[in-house]
C-alpha cells in the first residue's frame, strides 16, 4: 500500500461518509452488440431461457433494491425497456452510444447521488451476486476510487488487458491503466490478466474526472476503462480485484460465446437439480432453464426441455421428447414420450402421452389421462377424466371421471366466436362425436358414437345424433351375380 494513497480523495471520503455507504449498480446495456450479427439488442438474446439483461439484474437484486439499479438503454431502448420491465428497476437513456465512459457519463445525475457504483454490462450474464459483493467489500477496505475485476483466462485475446504497477520489482494491487486489444504494445500481448469489464467507483472522484476521458483511439468512443489511468494519474487509488471464476466474468460478444454459456448455465442448473434428489439421464441432452424446478426422485429421460417458469412436482416421470414450458405439474405425475405442454396446470398421479399437446390455458386435475394425439386449449378437466385417443378440447369445462372417446371433437369456434362446451360429471362420450358448442351435457348423460351434439343434453339421458343405420339384405350377393353377367355379355361379343 503506498503513502500517497493514503491520502488519496477517496479515502478522505469515505472517512467523512457517516454510516453504510450507499452503492448503485449500474449495467451497461445500451450497445447494439455488433459482433453478434443481429438486428435485435444484444442483451436480449437469451441464455437458459432468459435475456442476457435479466441475468444481470437478478443478480444485481441480491445486493442492492431494485430502486437502486440502473440500467442505461440506448440501442432498441423500448424493446428493452419491455422486456425486463417487470424487475422494478430504473432506467437511463443514452441516445447515441459513443462508448462505456459515455455511458456512464450519462448517468452522472443519478449515481452522483451514491457513494458509490458498482459498474456492470448487460452482456456479462454469469456474474455471481457472491462475486459482486466481494468486489464490493474489496473496493471499500481498499478505500479504492477504482476497483476492477480481473480474470487470466487461458485465452486473453480480444479483452483489455491490465497493467499493474510494480514496487520494487513486485507486483502490487494498484493498476496503472487499462490497455484495449487494439492499442496493446507487442510486450503487453504478453500480458493475460484481463478486464472483465465490471468495477467499483468512488462517485466523487469519478465524477470529478470522467470529463478527461477523450476518444482518442481506434473505436473514437469514450473508453470507461481510461479513467483508470485518469484515477490513478490523479492520485486516486486504483485496484486490481483478481477472481478466480473465469467463465463466470465473461462478457459475450459472439453466437458462439452466446451458445457456450448457454451451455454452461444449463448444465449447472442440471446440476443443481440433481443435488437435490432429481435424476437426470444424459443430462447433455436436456435443455433446463434457470428458473425451472423439479421435486426429489423426479426422473427426466433424455432429450427432454423444461422451460420458462415450469415447475414439477416429486416423483414423476419426464419422457424423452417432451417440451413442457411454463407449466405447474403435481407429484407423481408421468409425462409420457414426445408431448408439448405450455402455460397449462397439471395435477399429481395424472398421466399424460406419448403425444399429447397442450396449448395454453388448461387445468388438469390430479388423476387425469390424457393420451396419444390428443389437443387441449383453455380446457379444465376434472378429476379422474380422461380423453385417451385423437381428440381436440377446447374452451371446455369437463367434471370428473368423464369418459371422452376417440376422437371426439369440440367444435368451438364458429368462424367469428369462440363458445364454451361444459361436460359434467359422470358422462360418457362415444368415439368420433362431435359437440357443437355452445353446448351442455348433463351429468352422467351418455353421447352415442359418432354423434353430432347441437343441442344440450340433460342429466342421464342417452343422446344420439346420426343417421339410422339401414342393411340391406342379400345386396352383396346380388350385386356380384350382376357384375357376373355383365362380364359374360363383353366376351361374348
Ligand atoms: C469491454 C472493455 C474491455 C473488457 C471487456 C470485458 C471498454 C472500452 N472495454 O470491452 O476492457 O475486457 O468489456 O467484457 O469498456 N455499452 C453501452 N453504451 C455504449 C457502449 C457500450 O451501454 O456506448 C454497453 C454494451 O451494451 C455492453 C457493455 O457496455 O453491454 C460493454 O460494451 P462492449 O462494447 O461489449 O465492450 P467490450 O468491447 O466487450
Ligand atoms: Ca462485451
Amino acid at each position: 500500500m503506498s503513502r500517497k494513497n493514503d491520502s488519496s480523495p477517496s479515502k478522505q471520503r469515505s472517512a467523512r461518509t457517516p454510516g453504510q455507504p450507499k452503492f448503485a449498480i449500474a449495467i451497461m446495456a445500451a450497445g447494439k452488440g455488433t459482433r453478434l450479427k443481429s438486428k435485435h439488442p444484444k442483451v436480449l438474446h437469451e441464455i437458459g431461457g432468459k435475456p442476457l439483461l435479466r441475468h444481470v439484474i437478478d443478480a444485481a437484486k441480491h445486493i442492492v433494491p431494485a430502486g437502486d439499479v440502473y440500467a442505461i438503454i440506448g440501442f432498441e431502448a423500448d424493446r428493452v425497456r419491455q422486456a425486463v420491465g417487470g424487475t422494478g428497476v430504473r432506467f437511463i437513456e443514452q441516445l447515441e452510444q459513443r462508448g462505456t465512459g459515455h455511458a456512464i457519463m450519462v448517468g452522472r445525475e443519478a449515481l452522483a447521488n451514491y457513494d458509490h457504483v458498482l459498474v456492470l454490462s448487460g452482456d456479462t450474464p454469469l456474474v455471481r451476486p457472491d462475486v459482486i459483493r466481494r468486489l464490493r467489500d474489496f473496493h471499500l477496505q481498499r478505500q479504492a476510487a477504482m476497483t476492477l475485476l480481473t480474470v487470466e483466462p487461458a485465452d486473453p485475446t480480444g479483452y483489455g488487458r491490465v497493467i499493474r504497477k510494480s514496487r520494487s520489482g513486485k507486483p502490487s494491487d494498484e493498476v496503472n491503466a487499462i490497455v484495449e486489444q487494439k492499442q496493446l504494445s507487442e510486450s503487453q500481448r504478453k500480458l493475460r490478466e484481463i478486464n472483465s469489464g465490471i468495477y467499483a467507483f468512488a462517485t466523487e472522484p469519478l465524477f470529478a474526472n470522467i470529463q478527461k476521458l477523450s476518444t482518442n483511439n481506434p473505436h473514437r468512443e469514450y473508453y470507461l476503462t481510461d479513467m483508470a489511468q485518469i484515477l490513478s494519474r490523479a492520485g486516486a487509488r486504483v485496484v486490481a480485484f483478481k477472481e478466480g471464476e473465469i467463465a463466470e466474468t465473461l462478457g459475450i460478444n459472439t453466437r458462439a460465446e452466446l451458445a457456450r454459456l448457454d451451455a454452461q448455465l444449463r448444465s449447472k442448473r442440471c446440476a443443481e437439480l440433481m443435488d437435490a434428489g432429481v435424476t437426470i439421464y444424459q443430462p447433455e441432452t436436456c435443455v433446463i432453464d434457470s428458473d425451472v424446478t423439479v421435486g426429489p426422485d423426479t426422473v427426466i429421460e433424455p432429450y427432454v426441455q423444461l422451460l420458462g417458469k415450469t415447475s414439477i412436482g416429486s416423483e414423476c416421470r419426464i419422457q424423452s421428447g417432451t417440451v413442457i414450458a411454463d407449466c405447474e405439474i403435481g407429484d407423481e405425475t408421468v409425462v409420457r414420450h414426445y408431448c408439448v405442454l405450455e402455460h397449462s396446470r397439471i395435477g399429481g398421479k395424472a398421466s399424460l402421452g406419448p403425444f399429447s399437446h397442450l396449448r395454453p390455458g388448461n387445468e388438469i386435475a390430479a388423476e387425469a389421462h390424457i393420451g396419444n394425439f390428443v389437443e387441449l386449449k383453455k380446457t379444465r378437466l376434472g378429476r379422474g377424466s380422461k380423453a385417451n385417443h385423437l381428440t381436440y378440447l377446447g374452451d371446455s369445462v369437463i367434471g370428473e371421471r368423464v369418459n371422452v372417446g376417440a376422437g371426439t371433437i369440440t367444435c368451438n369456434y364458429d368462424g367469428v366466436q369462440k363458445h364454451q362446451t361444459v361436460i359434467e360429471d359422470g358422462v360418457f362420450v362415444g368415439s368420433d362425436s362431435t359437440l357443437v358448442a355452445p353446448v351442455k351435457l348433463g351429468r352422467d348423460a351418455y353421447v352415442g358414437a359418432a354423434s353430432c351434439i347441437t343441442d344440450d343434453v340433460p342429466e342421464g339421458a342417452l343422446a344420439i345424433g346420426r343417421a339410422r343405420q339401414t342393411n340391406k339384405e342379400g345386396w352383396v350377393r346380388e350385386r356380384r351375380a350382376k357384375l357376373a353377367e355383365r362380364g359374360n355379355g363383353r366376351k361374348r361379343s
